[in-house]
């Protein structure tokens, strides 16, 4: 590894610690009814990704939705993801943060099929411990670590690539988020985020849907920086379509699995198979924007 950004890697077994008390402390993640009482979106990745990992019914779902099983609690496609890449063009050792990264297969797929060195990040604590355990004969190319992305800091020039899919909206705020990924960037280096905007209050003014004046496309302006996009707002909607008669199918597979909780946000998810695009297109939009650092 050319360079870690963390100083101190965290024992694996401290993860696994961690793990086993959430578990005392919430039951299996099978075994989890008492949904209420995840009141924040932290607890509520704190159930999902264990039971995630352990579901052989969510990997099936990904596999027949997406073609490939990557954990995926985005809404791109692979071929979105591809065409990331082609844009990309990662190549072996080069250096990549992916903000947001869950249980990491996105990571580990970069890694193993370029040969990048690549960091994870992610503030749940037990996709953490989870993705660590399961890469832990990889540590020369793939490292994990908790981190906030309102928080985390890395050295100016650190990295080529910076990825953040479907999570770049939970920085607090975009702009500040925007420079900071700048200045961890090389020259050259790449930042791209895969972006949803969802209004689903009518009140809120309907340019937040657009590609150019998107509260991510507002923050790059007030940063200063120029950015390319790409629509896929009609693949979106059609990956939801498919979603949700993915999902009905599977439905009894996740009963049996005993991952129901999991059928129902999945469902919840997708769109309804009787709505049409421009019905859908009133509240959703997703893109993929690209800033290159000059
Ligand atoms: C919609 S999921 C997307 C996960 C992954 N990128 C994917 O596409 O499958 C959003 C991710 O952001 C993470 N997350 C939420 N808030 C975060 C924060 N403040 N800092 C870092 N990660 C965060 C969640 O734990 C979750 O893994």
């Amino acid at each position: 590894m050319k360079y870690s950004p963390w100083y101190t890697l965290t024992e694996e077994s401290q993860y696994n610690n961690y793990l086993n008390s959430i578990y005392q402390e919430y039951g299996s993640p099978f075994n989890m009814a008492n949904e209420e009482s995840f009141t924040d979106m932290f607890q509520w990745y704190e159930k999902l990704y264990p039971a995630v990992a352990r579901s052989k019914v969510f990997s099936e779902y990904c596999i027949k939705l997406f073609g490939t099983d990557l954990s995926q609690q985005g809404f791109y496609t692979m071929a979105q993801l591809d065409l990331m890449l082609s844009k990309l063009n990662p190549v072996s050792d080069t250096c990549i943060l992916e903000i947001g990264c869950g249980l990491g297969k996105f990571s580990e797929y970069i890694s193993d099929n370029f040969g990048s060195i690549v960091y994870g990040i992610d503030y749940s604590p037990a996709a953490i411990a989870i993705v660590k355990e399961r890469t832990k004969t990889k540590r020369k190319k793939l490292s994990f670590e908790t981190g906030n992305i309102n928080t985390i800091k890395y050295p100016e020039n650190t990295f080529d690539i910076v990825l953040a899919l479907d999570c770049i909206f939970f920085a607090s705020d975009l702009k500040t988020t925007l420079k900071n990924i700048h200045s961890w960037l090389r020259p050259n280096g790449k930042l791209a985020v895969i972006y949803g905007v969802f209004r689903f209050d009518k009140s809120e003014p309907v340019e937040i849907m657009y590609a150019n004046t998107s509260p991510l496309a507002n923050a790059f302006h007030d940063a200063g920086f120029t950015y390319k996009v790409f629509d896929f707002t009609k693949q979106l909607y059609e990956h939801q379509l498919l979603k949700r008669k993915t999902v009905l199918e599977l439905k009894q597979k996740f009963t049996d699995d005993g991952t129901l909780f999991l059928y129902e946000y999945l469902y919840r998810e997708s769109v309804d198979l009787s709505a049409g695009f421009d019905e859908f297109r009133e509240f959703a939009a997703y893109y993929l924007y690209l800033y290159e650092k000059i």
